[in-house]
């Protein structure tokens, strides 16, 4: 092999490559590929074109295309960009009609979402919640975060959210403390998929969850969340309902799950 020709090397390593991507569009479909485009292809040399990031893009297309005060046009204003120009991982309209149905039927009081990135479903379920009703985000990335802030304040729904910024499995332990917390009644996971069955393990030991607490979570098939799943699915705890759905701005098959938690030691458990 090291004798090789540089000829014979350069033509494995393309047919290993070529091999790579037939496995890969096998396995994925044509749909993630083009995420991995957008976001690792296209995304980058926007930047450097642009001098600025897509979510600072996204932002500033909701500054110039919604109406300030108005949710409605702010999500419309997200969805318009993230599906003609840009993907990006909001929960987008598809599923963001299930989380509207779900928080319609719950009217919860207290939220918890974790991972808020630009704000799009922060902005579409405190959109939806009653006077007095609130939300908390988490979100690790600062720069997230910051344009999370800006796009609640521009939607005028800055009194019902607040935002934390920090990694889930850091501030959960503190909401009962700092932030006034005694239990939720709704929690959205939508941020790293591993961090979904911890995070769920966390909130039931930092006793945050009460009999009725809805759990939804996002991307459960796509990326997916095998561990989560089974745990909630397996578990007496839980009552479990599955909604199919389209991953955000793609015709490709995701899914969102909804758990709810039964207390511990509900009838039937082992
Ligand atoms: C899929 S995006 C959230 C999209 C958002 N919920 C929406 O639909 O508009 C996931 C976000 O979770 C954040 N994240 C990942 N792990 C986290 C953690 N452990 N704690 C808090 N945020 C996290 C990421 O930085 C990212 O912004």
């Amino acid at each position: 092999m090291l004798g090789a020709p540089p000829l014979l090397l350069a033509a494995i390593l393309l047919g290993l490559l070529l091999l790579a991507f037939l496995l890969s569009l096998r396995y994925w479909g044509w749909g993630l590929l083009a995420v991995f485009w957008f976001e690792f292809v296209q995304q980058p040399i926007y930047n450097l074109i642009m001098g600025n990031t897509k979510e600072q893009r996204i932002l500033q297309h909701v500054q110039q295309h919604a109406k300030c005060g108005d949710p409605q046009s702010v999500l419309e204003a997200i969805d318009t960009y993230c599906s003609q120009k840009e993907w990006a991982m909001n929960v987008g309209d598809k599923k963001g009609q299930i989380m509207d149905a779900v928080i319609q039927e719950y009217s919860p009081s207290l939220v918890l979402e974790l991972g808020a990135y630009c704000g799009y479903s922060a902005v579409r379920m405190a959109r939806l919640l009653l006077p007095g009703a609130r939300l908390i985000t988490m979100e690790i990335n600062p720069d997230f975060a910051a344009i999370t802030q800006q796009m609640i304040e521009f939607a005028g729904l800055q009194d019902k959210v607040t935002i934390l910024v920090g990694a889930s499995q850091d501030l959960i332990p503190q909401l009962k403390k700092k932030n006034d917390v005694n239990t939720l009644d709704m929690v959205f996971l939508d941020h790293w998929k591993e961090r979904y069955l911890p995070d769920t393990l966390l909130l039931e030991k930092c006793g945050l969850l009460r009999k009725g607490t809805v759990l939804l979570a996002d991307n459960v098939i796509v990326p997916g969340t095998p561990e989560f799943l089974e745990y909630v699915r397996g578990s007496s705890n839980f009552e479990c309902t599955h909604y199919s759905a389209y991953l955000e701005y793609m015709k490709v098959m995701d899914g969102m799950e909804k758990a709810i938690y039964m207390g511990p030691g509900s009838p039937g458990q082992p």
